[in-house]
């Protein structure tokens, strides 16, 4: 959790003398950008101006549109700014997400049952919002380090197990049978990897 500190300074200078405090507060950190946070879990302490994969995840421009999905799935997206949790991100190159028949938020069901107006509206836009849940919790893992063979399920209630295996040298997501371009970035809290499919449509 990231908390302004614009916003905690007065309420830290009115309750506690100020000097006894910033200078820890202030402490120095790897990443100057980082603040130290204020209150600290255990995590965070052993985290300590380490690098989350919400910090690294939109920095990639191939993938950038997964990654704007994440930030607005507010349960993902509070997992993966956790220090204490780990996480294998699968996130599609956005030319994977522009590929499929439709948005990742359509689903033909929707359609089948409730027309070509399933999503406009309040309940279209909360039918949208649940369909792009999905598709990021079926795109994150919550192992990492994540062995190759290791069997895990995404955080998408229901999945089937998924693993992922060296083939003619390169990486392959299984069963899905979806190419793993490269392991994009490894943080204090798991993994980004650039995959070249989307879930669900290999
Ligand atoms: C979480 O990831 C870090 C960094 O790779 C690793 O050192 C740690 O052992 C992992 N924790 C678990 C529970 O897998």
């Amino acid at each position: 959790m990231r908390l302004s500190l614009a916003y905690l300074l007065p309420i830290l200078v009115t309750s506690i003398p100020a000097q006894l405090l910033l200078p820890k507060l202030f402490a120095p950190t790897d990443d100057s950008s980082r603040q130290t946070p204020l209150v600290m879990s255990p995590a965070t302490t052993l985290n300590q101006g380490g690098v989350l994969i919400s910090d690294v995840m939109g920095r990639d421009r191939s993938v950038n549109v997964f990654a704007g999905f994440a930030r607005d799935v507010a349960e993902v997206a509070r997992r993966l700014d956790d220090a204490g949790v780990n996480s294998t991100v699968l996130a599609p190159l956005n030319s994977a997400i522009e590929k499929l028949p439709g948005k990742p938020w359509e689903d033909a069901d929707d359609y089948g049952a409730l027309g070509a107006t399933a999503y406009e509206g309040d309940e279209g836009r909360d039918r949208a919002r649940r369909n792009i849940r999905r598709f990021v919790e079926a795109h994150v893992v919550p192992v990492s380090p994540w062995r190759e063979g290791e069997k895990a399920t995404s955080l998408l209630d229901g999945d089937r197990e998924i693993w992922w295996e060296t083939k003619e040298g390169r990486m392959v997501l299984q069963p899905d049978g979806i190419e793993i371009q490269s392991v994009a970035s490894r943080v204090g809290n798991g993994e980004v990897w650039i995959v070249k499919g989307v879930r669900g449509h290999p």
